[in-house]
């Protein structure tokens, strides 16, 4: 049985998992329109990896009994002034989205609701994994800011990526 306090910030949670999703396929969409499609497929499986972050919790919340609530999801940031500043805003992104899991897990271990607790230990290793993807691309694009060949390489790279839903889930 989750607390009302508890269930509130885990519905809040899955919305920004989905605004998350949201942003990121918002960012795809600017890569496309800078033709990296390399870049925009990175983006647009980074948006799937969020959809899966929504419905784990999505998912927990019904298992402990409680009730999801659907909110509606706010407008993605779409206007972007480089590809330098996707990366650095999905950066930043990804430390508030450690910030409010943090949060969440101060509220489940105040409550010593250690079901949760474990859920979102899940959830602060991804984290750790979502901000060293960012912060690594984010110095690579950096890099090759000034190159067309090594962005060229880099896009190519982007363009590998596909969505396999973490095995530890
Ligand atoms: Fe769901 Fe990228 O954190």
């Amino acid at each position: 049985m989750l607390s009302d306090n508890l269930l509130k910030n885990l519905n809040d949670q899955v919305n920004f998992e989905f605004y998350s999703s949201y942003t990121y396929l918002a960012m795809a969409a600017y890569a496309e329109s800078v033709d990296l499609s390399g870049t925009a497929n990175f983006f647009r499986v980074q948006a799937q990896e969020e959809l899966f972050h929504a419905m784990k919790l999505y998912d927990y919340i019904f298992q402990k009994n409680g009730v999801v609530e659907l909110d509606k999801i706010d407008k993605p940031e779409s206007k972007y002034e480089s590809i330098i500043d996707v990366f650095e805003t999905g950066y930043k992104h990804e430390q508030l989205v450690t910030s409010r899991i943090y949060k969440l897990a101060d509220i489940a271990s105040e409550e010593k609701e250690h079901a949760t607790i474990s859920l979102l230990r899940w959830f602060i290793d991804e984290q750790v994994e979502e901000e060293n993807t960012f912060n690594t691309l984010l110095k690579k694009i950096k890099r090759a800011e000034d190159n067309p060949a090594a962005l060229y390489m880099l896009d190519e790279e982007l363009a590998t990526r596909v969505f396999t839903p973490p095995t530890t889930a």
